[in-house]
């Protein structure tokens, strides 16, 4: 799987925090707030947004918790440290999830990740959910990926490439072996956990992007074109058009991706 800049994390973390699901957020706190604290273990951590989004409904509880971060990119955990190193208890691993049998797991209380498991195969979600439910931990996955992209103005491509767009979601991104979950994550999550006696709650926590955030909707636009120009029959010149009206209104119009937050915990 290709790497994730710090400056693509930045520029996405507002749009996801604001995008969490707070009801949810706050009934992960919840889970996390045991009389001797807590074990959080992240993963896919990169620099700490999962951190970061918890600690803002709950300044103080952030002190009770050990924020365990995983992620394979040690510059990305680096970073993580630099900014909180001060302020949390924080054990960073450097790890390659695919290698679920290894992951530092032993004695989480949840184990959180956030944009995360649409980049997923079945595989690893059923190795990872065993290794959970034998231990009592649970789940908190936000901000999976549902396939719903709506734009303002539309354009007569848009479904097609969306359409694209989704096809190429479900393509293997490396996390596990096989096909990536890409849209499905959240309902796959929601049927293996449930089948595991997990108490599994769902919430719609979309990106509702505007002129303030134009940088990102650019990068999206750049992003999505890049991902359907090969192997799905678009005309590159009908795609062309579209990116190119996509941009001229990146600063003027409206984009809202679907995405949705999970939360299973063990009954
Ligand atoms: C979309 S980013 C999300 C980062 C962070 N959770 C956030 O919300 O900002 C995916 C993260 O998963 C990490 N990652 C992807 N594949 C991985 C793997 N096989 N092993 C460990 N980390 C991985 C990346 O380095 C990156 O930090």
């Amino acid at each position: 799987m290709s790497g994730f800049s710090i400056s693509w994390l930045d520029l996405r973390e507002s749009a996801d925090h604001a995008a969490r699901d707070k009801t949810l957020t706050h009934a992960a706190l919840r889970f996390l707030d045991k009389p001797h604290g807590a074990l959080l273990v992240d993963l896919g951590a990169g620099t700490g947004s999962t951190l970061r989004a918890l600690s803002a409904l709950a300044p103080v509880q952030r002190a009770y918790i050990v924020w365990r971060l995983v992620d394979h990119d040690g510059a990305l955990l680096d970073e993580a440290l630099r900014r909180h190193g001060n302020e949390c208890v924080i054990e960073d691993h450097q790890n390659d999830l695919r290698h679920v049998a290894e992951l530092p797991l032993g004695g989480a209380t949840l184990v959180s990740a956030s944009a995360l498991f649409d980049l997923a195969s079945r595989d690893f979600v059923d190795t990872l959910l065993a290794r959970l439910h034998k231990q009592g931990t649970g789940l908190y996955a936000a901000l999976n990926y549902d396939g719903r992209t709506e734009w303002t103005p539309a354009h007569p491509l848009d479904d097609a490439v969306l359409q694209a767009f989704n096809k190429d979601q479900r393509t293997g991104k490396g996390l596990g072996e096989g096909a990536a979950l890409g849209p499905d994550a959240t309902g796959y999550l929601q049927r293996q956990c449930t089948a595991l006696d997990y108490a599994v709650h769902i919430e719609d926590s979309p990106w509702v992007l505007g002129p303030d955030d134009a940088a990102l909707v650019r990068e999206l636009i750049a992003g999505i074109a890049r991902a359907v120009a090969v192997g799905y029959d678009l005309d590159a010149e009908a795609l062309l058009h579209w990116k190119t009206f996509r941009l001229a209104n990146a600063a003027t119009g409206t984009c809202v991706v679907g995405h949705q937050d999970l939360l299973a915990v063990p009954v």
